[in-house]
């Protein structure tokens, strides 16, 4: 490539990320799970609201013991979301919207009823899933779970039991564990082989990219995750060669070793290796909904109590910057599957319009949860659905809840009966739905449909033009790309200081003013403007 060559994945450059959960988001054949077509339906409103890259979670052939994320085959769709032809034309229909669709590439493990699991546990000589068969099962490392089929011994699990790891091999050999596999062994090249010809035949029909799940998880036992990190830099290369316009978006929660490891962007997360997911929790921890009992308590920087700081995100997210310059993106998002939406627990609808304020003017290629855009909240007390429940105080179902379209029946998401729905709908008798924030100008969606115009109208306040920080508090004040001053101040108290301009003419604000060279932020306020 010469120096001035842009990548052919400069798109991401301006991508606003939306993230839908195929299940939930619209029904076009009444049997109460969302569907393609009814995702193709709703393409006009996506077109309208101004994002420009839609990720699914996964939608492949599965008997979903966690949603879609135990695969049982990477070459079909689910019958549940229409056909695999139902998906080409959504894909088409998107792309002659201006919008990307990304599909949710499950690489570490499948289902146990993949057919090369049930193979592999049939066939003792077979090294796609890692099999250990100890003459003392005692001696074993936790985590291994007893062979289902004829197979002697015992296999390991990725995530539930039902979720056999891939075998990509191990970075180091230990005699007393056999089972080691070097990452060069005939199982995991075939492993390796396998993901290319998946990411090839959904690239080849016109799908832009991937969201890697759990993408760290592949070399097993590699500190520094440097053979996982080798495996997805020949992953890229031949990706680059082969399908150089597409994008890899891994869920790692390290944009610092992902990126390098050939992934074009990465997400903070709630989890992670750095410092254990805190940047993302820093800005919306939420203490409810999605709690891993062994997080510490975190105050957000986004409640109304004021108890935060945005230092430590700003800290991670400048080391990230530092590592990966431009050669990829870290992304944000307000929320996702497996982490409580941004209303729940104390943050209420009126702190949305600050948080959406900051998310859409941050540097961080943005990723709004289907449904946030309108406050949409985790619905609390909702029983295990298709693996949902992670712990005591830790159900991602109540993320997972059908979209509120309108105030027909089941909120326009479908017209089976409720009772038969994917998940229930939030009963809350108020729940927003996008038909009324419509015809309200003064709406989250309208602010959220805004804040989108603005960030890929201006390229100031896209992902990249300069960030200079002026004041890490309450309030936040940054000015992005020398000319664009922002102010939000999440806090239900208001606060004042020092301007660096004596006046601002206001682009997009509420409750913030900038005169006589002062800043004046109501609480809960947030501002743009030029200077
Ligand atoms: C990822 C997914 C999550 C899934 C897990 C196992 O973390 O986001 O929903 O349960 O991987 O595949």
């Amino acid at each position: 490539m010469s120096p001035t060559a842009r990548p052919a994945t400069e798109w991401l450059a301006d991508a606003v990320l939306y993230q839908i959960y195929p299940q939930s988001f619209a029904d076009s054949d009444g049997d109460g799970i969302g569907d393609f077509a009814g995702i193709e339906s709703r393409l006009d409103h996506l077109a309208w609201l101004g994002v420009n890259t839609v990720w699914l979670n996964p939608c492949f052939a599965s008997p979903f013991r966690d949603a879609g994320y135990d695969v049982s085959d990477y070459f079909s769709v689910a019958p549940r979301y229409g056909t695999d032809a139902d998906l080409v034309r959504l894909v088409e229909a998107a792309r002659s919207r201006g919008i990307r669709v990304l599909l949710d590439l499950v690489a570490g493990h499948t289902s146990d009823e993949h057919p090369w699991f049930t193979a592999s546990a049939a066939d003792p000589a077979d090294q796609r899933y890692i099999w250990a068969d100890p003459r003392d099962p005692a001696t074993l490392p936790a985590g291994f779970v007893a062979s289902p089929g004829p197979r002697p011994g015992f296999y390991l699990p990725n995530f539930f039991a039902s979720q056999p790891a891939l075998n990509f091999g191990y970075a180091r050999p230990d005699p007393a564990e056999p089972w080691r596999l070097p990452v060069d062994a005939e199982g995991p090249l075939a492993n390796r082989q396998a993901l290319r010809e998946v990411m090839d035949h959904w690239l080849s029909i016109g799908l832009s990219g991937f969201r890697v799940d759990m993408a760290a998880s592949l070399v097993k036992d590699d500190p520094g995750q440097q053979e996982t990190v080798k495996l997805w830099r020949e992953l890229r290369g031949w990706l680059d060669a082969r399908h150089p316009q597409a994008a890899l978006l891994s869920e790692w929660g390290d944009p610092a070793t992902s990126v390098p490891a050939g992934f074009h962007g990465d997400f903070f997360l709630q989890f992670g290796p750095v410092r254990d997911g805190i940047a993302l929790r820093s800005l919306w921890n939420n203490f409810e909904g999605t709690v891993n009992e062994q997080w510490q308590p975190l105050s957000p920087y986004f409640g109304a109590e004021g108890l935060g700081s945005p230092q430590t995100f700003l800290d991670i997210w400048r080391s990230v910057t530092d590592t990966i310059g431009d050669t990829g993106y870290a992304c944000l998002p307000t929320a996702n599957h497996d982490f409580s939406r941004l209303a729940c627990g104390p943050r209420t609808a009126e702190q949305l319009p600050a948080a959406f304020a900051f998310h859409l003017t941050w540097p961080t290629v943005p990723a709004i949860y289907y449904g946030d855009e309108i406050g949409m909240r985790y619905v609390p007390g909702l029983p295990d659905h298709e693996g949902s429940r992670l712990g005591p105080r830790y159900n991602r179902a109540g993320s997972r809840t059908p979209m509120q379209w309108d105030d027909t029946a089941n909120a326009g998401f479908s017209t089976a009966p409720a009772e038969g729905l994917y998940l229930p709908l939030d009963p809350d008798p108020a729940r927003p739905n996008v038909a009324a924030q419509r015809a309200d100008d003064g709406s989250l969606l309208h602010l959220v449909r805004r804040l989108i115009e603005l960030r890929t109208s201006r390229p100031e306040l896209g992902s990249r033009a300069a960030t200079e920080v002026l004041h890490d508090g309450y309030p936040l004040v940054y000015v992005r790309g020398g000319n664009h001053l922002v102010v939000v101040n999440p806090r239900r108290a208001a606060a004042e200081l020092d301007a660096p301009v004596d006046h601002a003419a206001p682009v997009l604000a509420r409750g913030v003013e900038v005169g006589d060279g002062r800043i004046r932020a109501d609480g809960l306020g947030y501002g743009i403007f030029e200077i």
